[in-house]
């Protein structure tokens, strides 16, 4: 584990000791956060519901240390992060089907067709999440990019969840980039998907 990170390890689940993967899996009415960016949108979701547990996962490490750092501040001890990438998580440290909510905000859009192929919300990952969600289970999606909404929408009918809904919960925080656009009123589309 990094030095830097090492300090705020109370809050970092270190995905290569098996003790912790186990812990875990073992949680009950755990919600993720996949891409949790700086943790603004997780951690407000934690303090506002105490009895849950939380998890932040995301790939870049300054901003895991970010999140590490304002959760410290908090003093909160119902929410963890994962630093690392969802795609290799998901069936191998993510196993137990304990998972409430999974809320996916602003997934990096990538317009350029060229970069289509590194978009994270396909049929397989939804897949993947599928199992993972307890019966009654919700994924909740936003986006600012109408372009990736219609593509999730395909991924949605061509994965196990075949339906989607609008997402009608306001009572949702805004995450960091959602803040950012309500400013500059950039309309932010928002779906769910349930585990029947
Ligand atoms: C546009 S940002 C949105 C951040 C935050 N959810 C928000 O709405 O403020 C997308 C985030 O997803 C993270 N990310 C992208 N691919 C990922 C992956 N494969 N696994 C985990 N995190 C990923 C990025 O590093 C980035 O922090």
């Amino acid at each position: 584990m990094n030095l830097r990170i090492k300090k705020y390890s109370r809050n970092l689940f270190d995905i290569s000791i098996i003790d912790e993967v186990m812990e875990i899996n073992d949680l009950k009415n755990i919600s993720l956060d996949i891409g949790s960016g700086e943790g603004e949108f997780i951690s407000k979701l934690a303090k506002e519901n105490p009895k849950d547990f939380f998890i932040g996962i995301e790939i870049k490490y300054g901003r895991i240390l970010k999140s590490l750092k304002r959760v410290d501040n908090f003093g909160l001890k119902n929410i963890k992060f994962i630093h690392g990438d969802i795609s290799n998580l998901l069936g191998t440290v993510l196993i137990s089907k304990n998972i409430k909510k999974i809320f996916i905000n602003n997934p990096d859009p990538w317009p350029k067709d060229k970069h289509i192929t590194k978009r994270i919300i396909k049929s397989d990952l939804l897949n993947k999440l599928y199992k993972l969600l307890k019966r009654k289970g919700q994924v909740i999606i936003k986006t600012d990019s109408q372009d990736y909404l219609n593509f999730i929408k395909k991924e949605i009918n061509n994965s196990k969840f075949k339906v989607w809904k609008k997402n009608k919960d306001c009572k949702l925080p805004l995450s960091k980039f959602q803040e950012n656009y309500n400013k500059i009123n950039k309309k932010i589309y928002a779906i769910v998907i349930n585990k029947n």
